[in-house]
């Protein structure tokens, strides 16, 4: 691959997803793209970006940045997150939510449903509190192909060893050799919808807690700050944000604030100036999202 190649994909992944490649990354892009070539009929990585510069179709492109995108995920990820969400984040939704009763939950970077299916399993403990309550788990991500086996539940041996407590494993899914598929009623709690967060989403609505968790690590600065400013649009003023271990909003932007001695929560700064904006327009709060209880 020329350096001319090498640039031409860095500059249509951080276009397309946001992801920033170092200049040094090129033996990832090769091991990643050669196998997305071949399954084409191309012989290899120059034959690869003619493709992509000359083809009218979209769908190489997607499959160039689906395979480049990280999509890393476990069961209860970081324990804490999920701890806080029981602990924290729950009791104060459902005091502040007794009417409308409705509670909507978005996963914004689900990948392959672990995630948000860790979020139904903690609610599926709560159910004498939550009783009553509708509560809408929207789950989204760029690459098509996560979702399709986010949909379907169905984890490999190794997969459902990671993160995810036995007595759990038992209660909520099935085995079938050496694979364990969620039970149906799990998946029902959870949408699945195909999003890409560099384009506008507050065709959403609002939501009282965003989960956007080890996919700013993967962007820019100035994406990151877009990102984040965007989510606090679409975040109930007295909602919560939940990013990953090693994301942060500090130096990036004030309309989230953290929470001291809860590790990576943060709620809207209602304080913060916000300029006005058409996108500042006041969102739905209720969308049809399905999956609710
Ligand atoms: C490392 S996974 C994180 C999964 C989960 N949130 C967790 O923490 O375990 C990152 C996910 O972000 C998705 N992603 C990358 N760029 C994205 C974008 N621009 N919009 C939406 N999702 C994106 C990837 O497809 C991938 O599934």
């Amino acid at each position: 691959m020329t350096p001319a190649d090498y640039d031409f994909l860095r500059a249509s992944l951080k276009e397309r997803s946001g992801l920033v490649l170092s200049a040094d990354k090129q033996y990832l892009v090769e091991s990643r793209l050669l196998p997305v070539a071949r399954k084409s009929g191309l012989a290899n990585l120059g034959e690869l970006i003619v493709a992509l510069k000359t083809s009218a179709d979209d769908g190489l492109m997607t499959a160039v940045v689906e395979a480049m995108t990280t999509n890393e995920s476990l069961f209860f990820r970081d324990k804490t997150p999920f701890e806080l969400f029981r602990s924290t984040i729950m009791p104060a939704l459902l005091a502040a939510r007794r009417a409308p009763r409705l509670i909507r939950i978005w996963s914004a970077a689900a990948s392959t449903g672990q995630e948000p299916y860790s979020l139904a399993m903690c609610l599926k403990e709560m159910e004498r509190e939550i009783a009553g309550f509708r509560i809408e788990i929207l789950a989204t991500d760029l690459s098509n192909d996560v979702l399709a086996k986010a949909r379907a539940g169905i984890y490999t041996q190794f997969e459902v060893q990671r993160g995810l407590p036995i007595q759990l494993l038992i209660k909520h899914f099935t085995q079938n050799g050496e694979l364990w598929q969620m039970a149906p009623e799990l998946r029902a709690m959870v949408k699945y919808q195909q999003l890409n967060l560099l384009k506008d989403f507050s065709q959403l609505g609002m939501f009282d807690l965003v989960f956007c968790r080890n996919v700013l690590i993967y962007f820019d600065a100035d994406t990151k700050i877009d990102v984040l400013n965007r989510l606090a649009r679409v975040t109930a003023a007295d909602g919560y944000l939940v990013l990953g271990a090693a994301e942060t909003v500090v130096g990036l932007t004030d309309r989230f604030k953290m929470l001291p001695d809860k590790r990576g929560l943060y709620v809207p700064n209602v304080s913060a100036p916000r300029p006005a904006s058409a996108a500042d327009k006041p969102m739905p709060r209720l969308v049809a999202v399905g999956g609710g209880r």
